[in-house]
């Protein structure tokens, strides 16, 4: 099990390259099974879940071949069945749920359950799959899908669901009629999937906004296909550029997919900039307090709570964030209140008292953007050494993280630890 060790007090400078999104290559290649062939995809980040991803893909008898450009032949897929042993390892494995029953009109897929941050149910995914007339049966903790052909459907969602919308537009995308989704996912990850889906010859439209619709068509053909970069990755970055007062130019990445979070932090006192195919970000040696509440995209992201909490511990008072999208996302919390952080959690809400000089010591990583946010908080260490433990689940989100910190001036490294 390999452990980070980071000694806080460097002015990070320089150049980052961000890569694909995690979150857009995991239905990406889900949507491979809608199309019969060989579809290339570009852009494909180095990470634990994508690998995952690929795994489940060949259990289930697709030829799965490459890494950065990733093939993938559903040619001859033979099963239908995502196994548990897969599915609890990485619960976006749910995603081939709509593309297996809209190909094969039977799909048979672990439960995911739920996992360090939240229950992660799936009952939005299921009920939109039955309005398409699919009968939907749970046993032996398995979801059994089956339809001999799904029709378009009303559908409004309860709640807005990133990988229950891209689920439902994968399943409509082959089904017969129109599909509409109200109160959709308007995430950037659901508009690139509906790009490939168009690009596959379906007809997607809405996407990116609460209202999608599908026509459903009879076939899809395989395609080719870059991944838009990760905006949590970019994220991280920009805060870690902000916190240690560096200056670091952020390659390839969107800023308009993350205008919220760099709001906050231009609002906080970071300088972010539009610059040559991404953003230059200037830190400050003072930052002002803020108050977060996550939504969903376009508002501010869940998946950078964490990181604007180590922004937290440095700003000159009392900053708020609450969490509205999972019910067990301030994990990170004890573990930065032992780097003597001042952090006071009720409910949903962490208020952070700011001017607090973090000290190192060994952290323990207990969900991937908890990790990141561990890793940021040994940045600013003032004296001591943090060592987070468990980056197996830092590996399933940020590739090689230590190696691009550590090119821009960090004293990072990676060890083995028995
Ligand atoms: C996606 O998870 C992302 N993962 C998450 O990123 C991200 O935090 C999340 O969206 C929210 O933005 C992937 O895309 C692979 P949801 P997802 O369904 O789709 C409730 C990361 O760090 N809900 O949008 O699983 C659910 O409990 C990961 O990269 C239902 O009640 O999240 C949650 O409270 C973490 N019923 C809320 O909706 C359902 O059927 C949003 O969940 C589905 C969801």
């Amino acid at each position: 099990m390999d452990a980070i060790v980071v000694k806080g007090g460097a002015r990070l400078v320089g150049e980052v390259e961000i890569c694909g999104a995690k979150n857009a290559a995991l239905p990406l290649i889900a949507s491979a099974i809608l199309a019969p062939g060989r579809s290339i995809f570009k852009n494909v980040p180095l990470l634990r879940d994508v690998a995952t991803m690929g795994q489940v893909l060949r259990h289930l008898g697709a030829d799965v071949v490459g890494d950065r450009c990733l093939e993938v032949d559903t040619s001859s897929l033979a099963e239908v069945d995502a196994p548990y042993d897969l599915v609890r390892t990485m619960r976006a494995s749910v995603l081939v749920l709509g593309p297996l029953l809209a190909r094969f009109g039977r799909a048979r897929v672990s439960l995911p359950g739920g996992c360090a941050i939240g229950a992660r149910p799936i009952d939005q995914h299921l009920k939109g799959l039955e309005a398409m007339g699919a009968t939907i049966e749970l046993s032996e903790g398995y979801v059994e899908a089956r339809c001999k052909k799904l029709h378009g459907a009303q559908i409004t969602c309860d709640v807005q669901t990133v990988t229950g919308t891209m689920n439902l537009m994968m399943a409509a995308a082959l089904a017969r009629g129109r599909t509409t989704i109200e109160n959709a996912a308007c995430e950037p990850e659901v508009e690139d999937l509906a790009c490939v889906i168009n690009k596959m010859g379906g007809k997607v439209t809405g996407a990116g906004t609460s209202v999608v619709h599908i026509e459903g068509v009879d076939e899809l053909q395989p395609v080719e296909h870059a991944i838009i970069p990760d905006r949590i990755e970019a994220g991280t970055f920009m805060v870690a550029a902000a916190i240690t007062g560096g200056d670091v130019l952020i390659k390839n990445c969107l800023p308009e997919h993350l205008h919220a979070a760099i709001h906050k932090l231009e609002q906080a006192g970071a300088q972010v900039t539009p610059a040559a195919g991404g953003v230059r970000v200037v830190g400050a040696t003072h930052f002002s307090p803020f108050e977060i509440t996550t939504q969903p995209h376009p508002g501010f992201p869940t998946d950078m709570q964490a990181q604007f909490m180590v922004l937290a511990t440095v700003a000159d008072g009392q900053s708020t964030l609450i969490e509205t999208i999972f019910e067990n996302r301030f994990m990170h919390v004890p573990e930065l209140c032992r780097m003597n952080a001042a952090i006071k959690v009720r409910g949903r809400t962490a208020v952070v008292r700011g001017r607090r000089a973090l000290s190192g010591t060994t952290v323990m990583a207990s969900d991937l953007r908890a990790s990141a946010a561990l890793i940021l908080a040994g940045l600013i260490a003032e004296k001591g050494i943090t060592r987070v433990r468990r980056v197996y689940h830092l590996d399933r989100g940020y590739e090689r993280i230590e190696d691009k910190l550590s090119k821009l001036g960090a004293t990072i490294e990676r060890v083995k630890e028995a």
